[in-house]
């Protein structure tokens, strides 16, 4: 019986892997722009951080996490998420005692033991951004410029959601509210009783239409916000309006996780199945502290890798590189020394086995190589390479100087 990968989990291989690369390479040059710098974290934590963090109302704690006892005794989860890594990271290199500034980009694989579908996987992959120290909303405008501009450059068709989760001072009181009015709805489905132990505002994005039906009568807390709540809600859309984004106020928006205050965002994508949101994020201004450190601001969000390599085509990449063969057995000792030379600088793939022009020619195109550069007996007398550029189709005998040279 053949041994395959597990349910949930799944290869990338060219060409969908380049496709992959390159969204890394440009959405970490976006960041860069934006001031953020390359952290990488385990993937394997103690359990304690997300149950502390993502909360245990959240279905990824309840529900999702990849949890065992390791050798040690230890109680571990493979990351669900990558936010309370990278603040478990910033509190135990005593970033947050030593203030100012700290803006982290990270990506690597994510872990939930949810039900496999379309859009939806066990290993997923995320792109996520962190930033610390910076309780201006101008720094969620930038978060939420900086994500919509890694959509843009990749042309993903987006709606931008946004709500306020209130803070300390207006959501125990509006919470209050709520779960009164929770408890006067005995008909909501098990989870959202669940929820309304735990934490009853997530209740608010059930996704069983009788909830919905009934929440459509629940207390509002965008209603409920206090005056400094409401001014920074007001102050995110005005600048998300001079820099001319769109967006919805969804005043259901929760998100999955617990740690949010204030700014909540989420990304949909216009072109997805019922796994549409490509990214998702938010201020969590309480949770450093929660987790033992100084008390700092933060927000943050991430991008679902695959979501976004679904909505992208396949690319043939451009041709790249050098691909050489020698007509003659006689001409490989230079062939070889001439490929080791070039592979300093250059992408080349080298034919030991001699063959004819044609014959590399089809080879060559097969490796999607800009160049073929052959050696035979001619070549080898005079010193010189036959080169052909198959983008633009044109060949030419060069001198080996010349051919070392080439760009
Ligand atoms: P999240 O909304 O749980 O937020 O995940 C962010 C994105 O990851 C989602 O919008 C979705 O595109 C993708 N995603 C989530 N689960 C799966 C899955 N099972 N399969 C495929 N893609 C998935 C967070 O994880 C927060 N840590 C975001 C954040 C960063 N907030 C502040 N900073």
């Amino acid at each position: 019986m053949s041994i395959k990968a597990l349910r949930g989990m799944k290869d990338i291989l060219p060409p969908l892997s380049r496709t992959y690369l390159q969204f890394i390479q440009e959405a970490s040059k976006v960041a860069q722009n934006y001031g953020f710098e390359y952290i990488e974290t385990p993937l394997l934590e103690e359990t304690a951080l997300f149950r502390r963090s993502v909360g245990e109302s959240s279905d990824i704690v309840g529900k999702e996490m990849y949890q065992f006892v390791d050798k040690g005794g230890n109680d571990v989860v493979l990351r669900p998420e990558g936010t309370a890594s990278v603040v478990r990271s910033f509190i135990e290199h005593k970033l947050d005692k030593k203030g100012g500034i700290h803006r982290f980009f990270y990506y690597g694989p994510m872990f939930r033991y949810e039900r496999p579908q379309k859009g939806r996987f066990r290993q997923f992959h995320q792109f996520g951004v962190e930033s610390f120290g910076e309780p201006s909303v101008y720094e969620d405008a930038a978060i939420i410029l900086l994500a919509k501009e890694i959509l843009d450059h990749f042309e993903i068709g987006h709606t931008l959601k946004i709500n306020s989760l209130g803070c300390p001072t207006c959501l125990p009181p509006y919470r209050q509210k709520l779960i009164e009015f929770l408890q006067s709805h005995e008909d909501i489905c098990e989870d959202c009783k669940r929820r309304r132990e735990l934490n009853p505002i997530r209740t608010l994005d059930c996704k069983n239409p009788h909830c919905q039906e009934i929440y459509k009568e629940a207390p509002k807390l965008l209603e409920h916000l206090c005056d400094e709540c409401q001014s920074e809600f007001d102050k995110l859309q005005e600048l998300l309006r001079n820099e001319e984004v769109d967006f919805e106020i969804d005043e259901h928006l929760v998100r999955g996780l617990d740690y949010y205050t204030r700014t909540a965002f989420e990304f949909i994508s216009t072109d997805l199945g019922a796994q549409n949101a490509v990214a998702g994020g938010g201020r969590y201004d309480n949770l450093v502290e929660l987790l033992g450190g100084k008390p700092t601001p933060a927000v943050g969000f991430a991008i679902g890798i695959e979501r976004i390599l679904d909505l992208l085509p396949d690319q043939r990449a451009p041709r790249e590189g050098i691909y050489m063969g020698v007509l003659d057995p006689e001409a490989l000792d230079l062939a070889f020394d001439l490929a080791t030379k070039k592979r300093k600088t250059t992408k080349v793939f080298l034919e030991y086995k001699p063959k004819s022009l044609k014959a590399h020619l089809k080879s060559a195109d097969r490796h999607n190589a800009r160049y073929a550069a052959i050696i035979g007996e001619e070549e080898l007398q005079k010193g010189t390479i036959w080169l052909k550029d198959l983008e633009q189709k044109r060949e030419r005998s060069i001198h080996i100087s010349h051919f070392l040279e080439l760009e």
